[in-house]
C-alpha cells in the first residue's frame, strides 16, 4: 500500500462546488499528532463541506488530502479506518440506545468483545451519559444527542478526529466537559480538526486557526498571532440609558473609527482605538461632555471576535468600493 508522508492530516488546495456555489476554494492546512486545528467561520463558510470531503462522504473536486500519508480520494477504505467523525446530523441510529449505538460502532471497527464492552462503558462514563444510555436516541435532548455523536466518533480511538461544531446546543457545563475531553485527546496524541462558530471555543482549544468565509481562507495563524496582527485595543462602554445608544454611536464614530454594537444588547458599544490610549480618553470625555452616562467602561486587548469582525468589515468596504 502506498504511503507518501507522515503528517496526520494534510490538505492541499482543496476545492468543491455545487453548481454555481463555490463551497470550498483553495483550502490548505496540516495537522500533526497532538495538534488541534480550528476551522472557524459563519454559516455557509464551507466548514461542513470540508469535513465531508476529508471523511470521504463527498468527492473532492480539486486539490488533495491525505490521512497519515494515505490519499483520501485514492484509498478511502484505509482513510475511513483512521478517522473518527462527529458531524452535523451524525450517523447514530435513532431507534437504538446510546449503549447499543456505541456497541454497534465498536463492532463495525472490529474491536474484540471484551475491549468493546470496556470502551463503551468508558465513553458512557466520560460523557456522563449513564442516566439516559439505555433508552432510545430519539428521546434525547439536543445536548444528549451531541454527546452521543462525539462519543461514537471516539469508539475506535482514531488517530485523526474531525469534529463538526461539536458543542453547538450544549449547556455551559457540558461544553466545558467536552472541551476537557478534546484537550485530553490532543494530549494523548490525537490530531483534531474542530469546526466552530464560537470564537471563544477556537481560542480556547485550537493551536492553529483558519478563518473561512465564502469557502476561502481569509486569515490563519495561532490565536495569539491573529489577535496580535490586529494590533488594536478596543474601548468598550456600557451606557446607563439604552435610549442614548444612537447619540453615543455617533459621538464615538466621529474620529473615523468603526463602532460595533451587539444586536442583542442595546447598552454596550465597542470601538477600536488602535494603540492610542489618549484617543480612548478623548472619546470618554466627549461622551461625558454630551451628558451620556456610563455604568462601566473598559479598554481591552482584541479578542478573536474583533479579528473576525474586522475581516468581515474590511471585506464589506472593498465590496462597497468596487
Ligand atoms: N449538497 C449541496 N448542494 C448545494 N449546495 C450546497 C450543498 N452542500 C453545501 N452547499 C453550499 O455550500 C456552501 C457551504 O456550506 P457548508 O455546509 O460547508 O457551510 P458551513 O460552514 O458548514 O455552515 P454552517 O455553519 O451553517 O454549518 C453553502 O453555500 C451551502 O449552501
Ligand atoms: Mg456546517
Amino acid at each position: 500500500m502506498q504511503r507518501t508522508e507522515s503528517a496526520a492530516l494534510r490538505v492541499q488546495a482543496l476545492g468543491k462546488s455545487f453548481g454555481d456555489v463555490q463551497a470550498v476554494a483553495d483550502v490548505s492546512f496540516e495537522v500533526r499528532a497532538g495538534q488541534v486545528v480550528g476551522l472557524l467561520g459563519p454559516n455557509g463558510a464551507g466548514k461542513t463541506t470540508t469535513v465531508k470531503m476529508l471523511t470521504t462522504l463527498i468527492p473532492i473536486d480539486s486539490g488533495s488530502a491525505s490521512v497519515a500519508g494515505f490519499d483520501v480520494a485514492g484509498q478511502p477504505a484505509v482513510v475511513r479506518q483512521l478517522i473518527g467523525v462527529a458531524g452535523q446530523g451524525a450517523a447514530v441510529d435513532e431507534k437504538l440506545t446510546a449503549r447499543e449505538n456505541l456497541s454497534l460502532f465498536a463492532r463495525l471497527y472490529k474491536l474484540p468483545g471484551s475491549l468493546r464492552r470496556q470502551r463503551v462503558a468508558d465513553l458512557i462514563d466520560r460523557f456522563d451519559m449513564e442516566s439516559f444510555a439505555d433508552r432510545p436516541a430519539h428521546t434525547y435532548s439536543g445536548g444528549q444527542r451531541r454527546r452521543l455523536d462525539v462519543a461514537a466518533a471516539l469508539v475506535a480511538e482514531p488517530p485523526v478526529l474531525l469534529l463538526d461544531e461539536p458543542t453547538t446546543g450544549l449547556d455551559p457545563r457540558s461544553r466545558a466537559d467536552l472541551w476537557a475531553a478534546i484537550r485530553e485527546l490532543a494530549e494523548q496524541g490525537t490530531a483534531i480538526v474542530l469546526t466552530t462558530q464560537y470564537l471563544e471555543e477556537a481560542d480556547q482549544l485550537a493551536d492553529y486557526i483558519l478563518i473561512l468565509d465564502g469557502g476561502r481562507v481569509v486569515a490563519e495563524g495561532t490565536p495569539s498571532a491573529l489577535k496580535r496582527d490586529l494590533d488594536r485595543d478596543v474601548l468598550q462602554v456600557q451606557l446607563t440609558e439604552p435610549g442614548a445608544i444612537l447619540r453615543a454611536t455617533s459621538i464615538l464614530g466621529q474620529h473615523g473609527q468603526q463602532v460595533i454594537s451587539d444586536p442583542t444588547d442595546s447598552q454596550t458599544l465597542q470601538v477600536a482605538v488602535g494603540d492610542d490610549a489618549t484617543l480612548a480618553l478623548k472619546m470618554l470625555r466627549e461622551l461625558q461632555d454630551n451628558s451620556i452616562a456610563l455604568s462601566d467602561f473598559q479598554l481591552r486587548r482584541p479578542t478573536l471576535d474583533d479579528v473576525f469582525l474586522a475581516l468581515t468589515a474590511s471585506k464589506d468596504r472593498v465590496s462597497k468600493e468596487a
